[in-house]
């Protein structure tokens, strides 16, 4: 039986030390900005999308090195989305990660700003890569970005904040972007930073799927959490969208109807990836994931 949690809790730790060297002041200057971007990125974290991204590349190439870089820059988006996510005008949140919220410790004006610049970085991280090849960086930005962008996190948060979904299939199209669309880069650019010439369409597709099995799921257990989970162990307020009265999950399904939804849907995830010679911790991952706390 795979270790799931202590595999996690390695890759954690590979992700933190990647982040320390880029945030180091000889590359990112020193002041209250850099203060401010490292205070929402290191120290805390499941680091899910980093370990993803190790992982793949592990299947592919044996080892994680050339996915590094990529695990760091997609660490620093997902920070970038929590503060922006955090902020008043969007879900008014004050607690993160076991900590007040960004804003809350450093204004809003440099929250934002410490989150626009963590976008930034990280594909100033994502595009200095070394020991990859130009087709690893050229389809490891795209995904980034395209992920990132009007049809992956930014669309998605727009969509949650319109409030307007009346049927789960509706809800699962922002769930797709606002959270699967960065889980899908995570996967991908584990692949794509091994590559030596393109990428094969087989593989592209089975990640793809994989990714956005266990980003819907992930999603759906992240809304049970705000329902009934622990505050003092997830490190953020529950409530929330109770509080901001948004659609999510629950408002289509039961807590019943949600898990056994999460089970379907990390059932799928592991019978795509499990047909990889080495896919052991990616085949159990989902289920790990379901059962999560925090
Ligand atoms: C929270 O993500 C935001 C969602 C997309 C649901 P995580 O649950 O991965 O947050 P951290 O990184 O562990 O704090
Ligand atoms: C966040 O969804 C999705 C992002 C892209 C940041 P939530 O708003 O439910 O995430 P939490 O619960 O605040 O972590
Ligand atoms: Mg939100
Ligand atoms: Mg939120
Ligand atoms: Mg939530």
């Amino acid at each position: 039986m795979v270790d799931v949690k202590s595999i996690l809790k390695e890759n954690a730790v590979i992700a933190e030390e990647t982040l320390e060297y880029y945030f180091s002041p000889e590359r990112i200057g020193v002041g209250k900005l850099q203060d401010a971007m490292k205070y929402a990125t290191l120290g805390g974290g499941k680091r899910v999308r980093a370990c993803l991204a190790l992982e793949f590349a592990k299947l592919f190439a044996k080892s994680d090195m050339t996915a590094r870089p990529y695990a760091a820059a997609l660490e620093m988006i997902h920070a970038f989305s929590l503060i922006h996510d955090d902020l008043p005008c969007m879900d008014d949140d004050d607690m993160r990660r076991g900590k007040p919220s960004c804003h809350v410790a450093f204004g809003e004006a440099t929250a934002l700003l410490a989150g626009d610049t963590l976008l930034t970085y990280a594909f100033e991280t994502a595009s200095s890569a070394e020991g990859v090849t130009d087709v690893a960086v050229r389809h490891a930005i795209y995904a980034l970005s395209r992920n990132t962008g009007p049809f992956g996190i930014g669309g998605g948060q727009q969509m949650d904040l319109s409030n307007s979904a009346s049927t789960y299939e509706e809800l699962k199209k922002l769930h797709s972007m606002k959270t699967s669309a960065l889980i899908k880069a995570a996967c991908l650019c584990g692949y794509y930073s091994t590559l030596t010439g393109e990428p094969d369409d087989a593989i592209v597709s089975d990640i793809s799927e994989y990714a956005e099995c266990v980003g819907l799921a992930f999603q759906i257990k992240d809304d049970l959490l705000d329902l009934k989970g622990d505050a003092a162990l997830l490190g953020k307020r529950v409530g929330v969208d109770e509080k901001n009265g948004r659609v999510n999950s629950l408002s289509f399904m039961s807590p019943e109807e949600a898990e056994a939804e999460c089970e379907r849907l990390s059932d799928r995830a592991s019978a795509i990836v499990s047909k990889y010679e080495g896919s052991d911790f990616l085949s159990a991952f989902p289920g790990y994931l379901n059962n999560r706390n925090k």
